[in-house]
């Protein structure tokens, strides 16, 4: 799957030959002030590294702020053919997420430069100060492994001039006295989920014309085949059948027909304990249906399915890494588009009953253009009916949840404190970006309809609140996560680190989320 080859060495830096060599630093000047000059230091005990930086370390032209990056050719004393400084940032701010980054920023200071090597030197923190004393080793070599291989994706699959400018061989040198197989296994698990991050990225980047639901579905069987997990596609004969009637309206629309994708991960052995579901968003184009979406921007809306890729991704990542606890992962794929057959506003659909002898909920839809919210619900209920204890969402659900959290945070909702504790948990591990909103009665009154049980937009105020809303009509009482990732599955702004495009958000703190419901997570 990945261009770039990974391996893990433990040699002497001074002694590695190849075309560039990547250290960090951080900036220990504690003083503020006008006065207060940046004091970068090596985060090295590599004394030819340190003497062939000295100068330019002297000099004051690198200050080691974050993702600051200074190149020198031929560095005196060392093997490499050149020797890249990468910036931390403060060291009272450094963690193995800045670390993450600065991985990245370097594999992408290397690309275009068609350099084609790449060794990195894993941090030695306890050189620096007392503060980067808890930089644990195998969490920085798993991290350094991810922004590696995150930052080296890029999105211009189509460009017929495409230089395939991809870093060949990414070394990760780590001290001779580490512990190799603490390390090694955190490198592997580092790959695993930089991979998987990136195979999301290369679904959500695909546009609608190449990417249809069926297409989705056959990416997500063609994963599944090479992992090992037990993959279903389905259409709209099984939507008739469960009596998706909320998922059934959105895709009735488009020539292209719904995909419902499947997809069971049950390690040996483990017949007990909870079943986590894993739903997704996967609206292959987003036109708004009637309620059409003005035409500015709306290209965008190809990654409209990104909460979906988000879960392929996660559940490519759980079948390498086999936690101990079962997993339903399950993709609602459509295209919401406008035409003679497409649903209206006014329109009544019955959402899909828990059990077949009872009735299922019925919505009035104000607004076709709030699509996500009627796929999920009956993707959520098929999660529970499956035998789902805990339950995960991801979509592009909502602009609303742009305008509150902006492209910094992505918005979380949660019914249940104690699953969103281990959420939280997740988050410190992967690094991702993701602010709880409320939930609350208020806003459930908004979404009542006059002619049936909720309607399916609660108006322009609390916007992603009131989708939240919506969606826990159908979760009731089974611990729940809604994770709304409209503002975060699409990198705005190239990062030094992070190329401009689809982010593969939300698949790193998902597997972690997966990982934390093992019997012996943490012990
Ligand atoms: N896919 C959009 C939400 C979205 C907006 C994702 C911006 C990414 C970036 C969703 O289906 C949508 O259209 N939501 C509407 C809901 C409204 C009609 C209640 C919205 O947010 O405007
Ligand atoms: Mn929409
Ligand atoms: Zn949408």
């Amino acid at each position: 799957m990945q261009n770039m080859r990974t391996q893990l060495s433990f040699a002497p830096l001074a002694g590695i030959e190849a075309e560039l060599l990547a250290v960090l630093a951080v900036d220990n000047q504690t003083a503020k002030g006008p006065d207060a000059k940046p004091q970068p230091a090596l985060l090295t005990t590599d004394l030819a590294v340190g003497a062939a930086a000295e100068a330019v370390l002297a000099s004051g032209e690198f200050k080691a702020a974050a993702n600051e990056t200074l190149l020198l050719h031929a560095p005196a004393g060392l093997a490499a053919k050149r020797l890249l400084l990468v910036g931390l940032g403060k060291q009272a701010k450094v963690t193995v997420h800045t670390v993450r980054s600065a991985a990245g920023t370097a594999v992408r200071f290397t690309k275009p430069r068609g350099i084609r090597e790449l060794v990195f030197a894993l941090p030695q923190p306890q050189i620096a100060g007392p503060e980067l004393e808890s930089l644990p080793v195998a969490s920085c070599t798993r991290a350094v492994i991810e922004g590696a291989l995150v930052g080296d994706y890029d999105p211009d699959t189509y460009r017929s001039d495409r230089k395939d400018q991809s870093v060949q061989s990414f070394t990760l040198a780590a001290p001779a006295d580490a512990d190799k197989t603490a390390l090694e296994a955190a490198f592997a698990e580092g790959v695993i989920l930089g991979e998987c991050q990136n195979f999301a990225r290369t679904l959500v980047n695909e546009p609608g014309n190449k990417l249809t639901p069926t297409i989705l579905s056959r990416r997500a069987m063609q994963m599944s085949e090479e992992v090992g997990l037990n993959c279903q596609n389905y259409s709209t004969d099984k939507l008739h059948d469960l009596k998706m009637g909320a998922f059934w309206s959105v895709s009735q629309g488009s020539a292209e027909p719904p995909a419902l994708i499947v997809m069971r991960y049950e390690p040996k052995g483990v017949t007990e304990g909870p079943v986590l579901g894993l739903v997704g968003k996967g609206i292959t184009f987003d036109s708004g249906g009637i309620s059409i979406k003005p035409s500015d921007n709306m290209e965008k809306m190809k990654y409209d399915m990104a909460g979906g890729a988000a879960m392929i991704g996660a559940m490519r990542a759980i079948a390498l890494l086999k936690p101990q606890v079962r997993v339903i992962g399950i993709v609602c794929a459509a295209e919401n588009m406008p035409s003679g057959t497409a649903q209206k506003p006014g329109d009544v659909q019955t959402a899909m009953p828990l059990s077949p002898d009872k009735p299922g909920k019925t919505i009035e839809i104000i607004n076709t253009d709030a699509e996500g919210r009627l796929v999920l619900a009956d993707g959520l209920t098929y999660a529970r009916q499956l035998g789902a204890t805990h339950l995960i969402d991801a979509a592009t659900l909502t602009g609303a949840c742009v305008v509150a959290l902006g492209y910094v945070n992505a918005g979380a909702f949660s019914n249940d404190d104690a699953t969103w504790a281990k959420f939280d948990a997740a988050l410190a591990t992967s690094g991702e970006k993701f602010w709880r909103l409320p939930l609350g009665e208020e806003y459930a009154e908004l979404i009542k309809s006059d002619i049936g049980d909720i309607k399916n937009t609660g108006g322009r105020w609390g916007g992603a609140i009131t989708a939240a809303e919506f969606l826990k009509v159908f979760v009731e009482d089974t611990p729940w996560i809604h994770l709304d990732i409209a503002g975060m599955a699409w990198v705005e702004d190239s990062k030094p680190y992070i190329a401009k495009g689809p982010s593969g958000v939300a698949v790193r703190s998902i597997l972690e989320w997966v990982r934390s419901y093992q019997p012996a997570y943490g012990s």
